[in-house]
Parts: C-alpha cells; structure tokens; sequence
C-alpha cells in the first residue's frame, strides 16, 4: 500500500496573480511521473496538501477539474508560513502534492437536478471546479439548469475573471456576477451582497440542489434567502475549511462531534450540519 503521507512530486507549471492586492494566486501543478497522475483521480470538491520541503504543507481545495486532464490548480491567500514560501517560489520548480482527500459535492444527487452555486470570495475554487466540470460537453447533459451567484468585496477581488466574462456569455450557465460596491468600475455591472443578490435572481428550489461556499457570514445570510426559496436542508451542501494535520482521519484534529472533516467531510448538507455540534 502507497505511504498516504508521502508527497508526489510535481511541478509548478505556471503561476497566476488573481487579484488586485496580489495576495490570492492560483498555482497549476503537473506531476513528474506519469503513474503518480494516473493515481492521482479526484472529484470536485475534494482537497490535496501542498507541500514546500523544508517549510511545512497545507491543505487547499483543488481548483481544476477532472476534465482537465493534465494538471491540477489551487487558488492560494497568503495567510502564514506555508502560503507565503508558496507565492513566493517561482514557475519550473518541484513542490510536493498529496491527496486528493475528503468526500466531495454530491455529484449522483445533482443528476438530472438544477444546480444553484453561490460563493464569496476565494472559496470560489472547488465551485470553479465543479462548473467546468458540469460544463464539459461529456457531463453537460447529466445535470440540468446551472445557474452560479458570485460575489466579491470589489471587482480586483474577483478571481478567474476571464472565465467568468466567458460564463457571462455561455447560454448553458446564469450567472450573477457581483460585488460588494461598485467604484465606477466597467465590470462587473451589478452592486450587492451575495444573498441579496441570491434573493433577485431566485433560483428554482425544485428539483435542485444548492452548493454554497464562502466566509461565514455569507453561508449565516444566505441560508434564511434558500429557506425562503423553498430548499430544504438536504439541498444544500456547504464546505466546511476546518483547521487539520493529517488529513486521513487519523489525528483528530478536525473533528466536530464525531465526524472527521477531513475524511466525512469537507462537504456537509445543511441537514447533516444541523446534526453537529456547533463548533464548527
Ligand atoms: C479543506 C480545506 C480547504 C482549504 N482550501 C483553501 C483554498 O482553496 N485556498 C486557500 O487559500 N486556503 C484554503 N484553506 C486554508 C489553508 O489551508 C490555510 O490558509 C493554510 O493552512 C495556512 O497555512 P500557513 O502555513 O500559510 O499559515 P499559518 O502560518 O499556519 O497561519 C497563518 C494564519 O492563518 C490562519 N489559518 C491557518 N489555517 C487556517 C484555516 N484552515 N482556516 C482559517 N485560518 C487559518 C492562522 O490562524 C493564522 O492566523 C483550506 C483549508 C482546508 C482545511
Ligand atoms: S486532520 Fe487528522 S483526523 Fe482530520
């Protein structure tokens, strides 16, 4: 049995300031041999670990696609040790990636079901993930009406602006691009806060299910506006970013109740939530 601790070497193929304060970057990765990819088989919403020998690992949702064969991305804040020896390494040199870990969204309930994605800020990644992969003209048809309200604090903290320009004209995709003030900017045209942007665009609670990520006073305001909509708690799925070490279940170090976020997580339906203690 492969050693789940032992990172696979991969390296840094390109590297990508996302915002204006230029402390999120999305790092795409490649794997140095060819049998560590083919092992390497993830599901949107799962998370991997970085790591930077010498300094430490984190863990990090993993931003890419399974369709996207090849490479795997990772949207990264500067917050302490590890994430800052990260934006500061350069394209072409060998880091250290394990995983993938945790379950993922519910892929087999979302068939056949409407989608509805609202996200803030960076925790936008494994959503990214999840739209490209429910887009891809394989999977397309498996899913029915997608629809995605993302918003930032401004238009510079947006991330994958090119994609979501592009989203904003895909006829297969609604989505409502917005920010918290708008400062003359020419994109995006629309001013508000997440949920009260969830609330206008009132997607369909029937037959659909809602994935929401993001800071916790978005997930605290957005869940009275789909309650209102008429989702019921085993709609909606949120992610949880609770603080791990291992990451396989083994350390209980992110644990809430008896549920390990690391390996029954980090997806959690509102209803299974409501079920844990509060200390998440
Ligand atoms: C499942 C999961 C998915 C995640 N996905 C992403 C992602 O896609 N992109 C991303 O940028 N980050 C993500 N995070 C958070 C990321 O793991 C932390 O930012 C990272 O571990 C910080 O490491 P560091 O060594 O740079 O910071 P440290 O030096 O360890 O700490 C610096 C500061 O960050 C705070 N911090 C550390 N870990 C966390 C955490 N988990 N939550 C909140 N604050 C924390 C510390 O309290 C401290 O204030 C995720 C975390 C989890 C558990
Ligand atoms: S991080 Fe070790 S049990 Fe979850």
């Amino acid at each position: 049995m492969d050693n789940p601790y032992k990172p696979y070497l991969v390296k840094l193929n390109k590297v990508t300031i996302e915002n204006d304060a230029r402390d999120l970057k999305t790092f795409e990765v490649c794997f140095i041999n060819k049998e560590d990819e083919e092992k390497f088989t993830y599901t949107p919403g799962q998370f991997g670990w970085l790591s930077i020998f010498g300094v430490g690992e984190a863990p990090f949702g993993i931003a890419s696609s399974p369709t996207e064969e090849g490479i795997v991305k990772y949207t990264v804040k500067r917050m302490g040790v590890v994430t800052t020896a990260l934006h500061n390494l350069e394209e072409g040199l060998t880091i250290g990636m394990r995983g993938p870990c945790g379950n993922h969204y519910p892929l087999d309930k979302m068939e056949g079901k409407d989608v509805v994605i609202v996200s803030g800020g960076f925790a936008f990644t494994t959503l990214r993930s999840t739209i490209i992969y429910m887009l891809h003209p394989d999977n397309r048809k498996r899913f029915g009406k997608i629809t995605c309200i993302y918003g930032a604090r401004s238009s510079g903290e947006l991330i994958y602006k090119d994609e979501l320009k592009e989203w904003e004209k895909n006829s297969e995709i609604d989505i409502y691009v917005t920010v918290d003030k708008l400062n003359g900017d020419k994109w995006p045209e629309r001013e508000g806060f997440v949920p009260a942007v969830t609330k206008d665009a009132a997607p369909s609670a029937k037959d659909a299910i809602a994935l929401v990520c993001g800071p916790p006073i978005m997930i605290k305001f957005t869940q009275p506006v789909l309650d209102e909509l008429g989702f019921k708690p085993d709609q909606v799925f949120n992610s949880l970013e609770n603080r791990m070490k291992c990451g396989i279940g083994k350390c209980g170090r992110c644990n809430v109740g008896d549920k390990y976020v690391c390996k029954d997580g980090p997806v959690f339906s509102v209803a299974q939530l409501a079920d844990m203690p509060k200390e998440y």
